[in-house]
């Protein structure tokens, strides 16, 4: 098959998962809602979708000059939109995996010097063509496993210039572009933390703007990392400068992060693991967007998982992303994180998916562009290996992925 498509007709797609619907993030019930069309087909025109819906529509309208791909009765479905991951890194962190299995916490590690510092000292080692090397090598992994749109972290730099580097890079990348200079205190900061708080609202941010590097600004907002204080002094000051908000937020202690994320109208709230009543009616207030990271949770062992269903009886518009990083969740895998939300949060197939696709793409600002398959919108589609979208989450950690097309180009085939 040829790899960049002008005109493309999809056919024979036993279910066609679009996902059409309100042009908005899906709430409640609307959540198992996945729009799928039996038997349906699809028309792809310069890399956008021209129309979709079923057979008796489509066929008829498949001239010589598309190329037709024959799903066979197979699963048809927007590409996943990853909207939390530090994918720009360097080096491993294996040695504290195996620790981890030896009985050391997470935070006990990081204690000791280990933990997101390790990553710093390796990155800030690394040439941009390092960097993106690696990157390079995570963003096939991301391919195979069904994921179209990526948002990246920066925040392995926190300096003025590492920052800049990892920026960089994902610029290069093409990935929704986030700054984290507030990821944990340098080194050379230590005990100094209004000090360094001072250094991203003083020197990076204004750099970074500048620079149009970075649509978002993150926080990792944590008791003795950055406190509320702290977030609300780096959030206020992005925001001035015109980034858009989004928060780390009561991971591992509940500090009250989600009230400040209610009373900032942050973008979204991301992990959440540690939220209460109060917390949630703070995100329905603010209208922010909850991004759930299960496999952080399972991937440090941990069994407290974000309380999802509580989360969708609010009325949030959950969002579910792999939050691949070196040392809480080295996955890359979206059907993983689908799979984690059923067993362990109790969200239905349906559910996870409408949180992976177009919630995702609203929480990233581009609803109107991914997320769903509609006329109009980019083509961005994954043909999995089964026959009932279901079991893209029931057969765990297995790849189901067959043909993964982004913006109308074929991007991965397996063999
Ligand atoms: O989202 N909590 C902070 N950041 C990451 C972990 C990063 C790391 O361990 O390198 C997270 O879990
Ligand atoms: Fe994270």
């Amino acid at each position: 098959m040829r790899s960049d498509f002008g005109c493309l007709a999809v056919v024979n797609c036993g279910e066609l998962v679009t996902l059409a619907g309100p042009a908005r993030p899906r709430v409640r019930d609307e959540l198992r809602n996945l729009s799928i069309v039996a038997n349906g087909a699809m028309l792809v025109r310069d890399g956008r979708i021209e129309a979709i819906g079923d057979p008796g529509d489509i066929k008829p309208r498949i001239t010589t000059e598309y190329e037709v791909l024959d799903a066979a009765g197979r699963v048809v479905l927007p590409g996943f939109v990853d909207a939390h991951t530090h994918t720009v890194f360097a080096g491993t962190r294996v040695d504290e995996f195996e620790l981890r299995a030896s009985g050391a916490s997470y935070q006990q590690i990081a204690e000791a010097g280990g933990g997101i510092r390790s990553t710093v000292a390796k990155t800030r080692a690394a040439s941009d063509q390092e960097l993106l090397e690696a990157a390079r090598r995570y963003e096939k992994w991301f391919l195979r496993n069904g994921t179209t749109t990526l948002e990246a972290k920066s925040g392995y730099g926190l300096s003025l210039e590492h920052e800049l580097k990892i920026l960089k890079v994902i610029q290069e990348l093409e990935y929704v572009p986030t700054f984290l200079g507030a990821h944990e205190i340098p080194d050379e900061y230590r005990g100094r933390t209004d000090d360094y708080v001072d250094s991203i609202t003083e020197e990076m941010l204004p750099a970074v703007a500048k620079q149009r590097l970075a649509e978002y600004c993150d926080v990792f907002c944590e008791p003795g990392i950055f406190d509320i204080a702290a977030s609300r002094k780096i959030l206020d000051c992005a925001r001035r400068l015109r980034f858009k908000l989004r928060m780390h937020a009561d991971q591992l202690s509940r500090s009250g992060a989600a009230e400040l994320a209610g009373e900032m109208r942050t973008v979204t709230a991301d992990h959440l693991e540690q939220i209460d009543e109060h917390g949630i009616e703070a995100l329905a207030a603010g209208d922010v967007q909850p991004v759930l990271l299960p496999a952080s949770v399972y991937c440090l062992g941990l069994s407290r998982f974000a309380p999802a269903r509580k989360m969708i009886e609010a009325g949030l518009a959950v969002v579910l992303a792999t939050d691949f990083n070196p040392g809480s969740s080295p996955t890359p895998s979206m059907p993983f994180v689908l799979s984690l939300a059923s067993t362990h949060m109790r969200m239905t197939p349906a559910e996870a998916i409408a949180a992976a696709t177009i919630n995702a793409a609203y929480s990233l600002n581009r609803g109107h562009e991914i997320g769903s398959l509609e006329p109009g919108k980019r083509a961005d589609f994954v043909v999995y290996d089964c026959r009932d979208y279901r079991e893209i989450a029931y057969f765990a950690g297995t790849e189901m992925t067959r043909s993964v097309v982004r913006g109308g180009e074929l991007v991965y085939e397996r063999a």
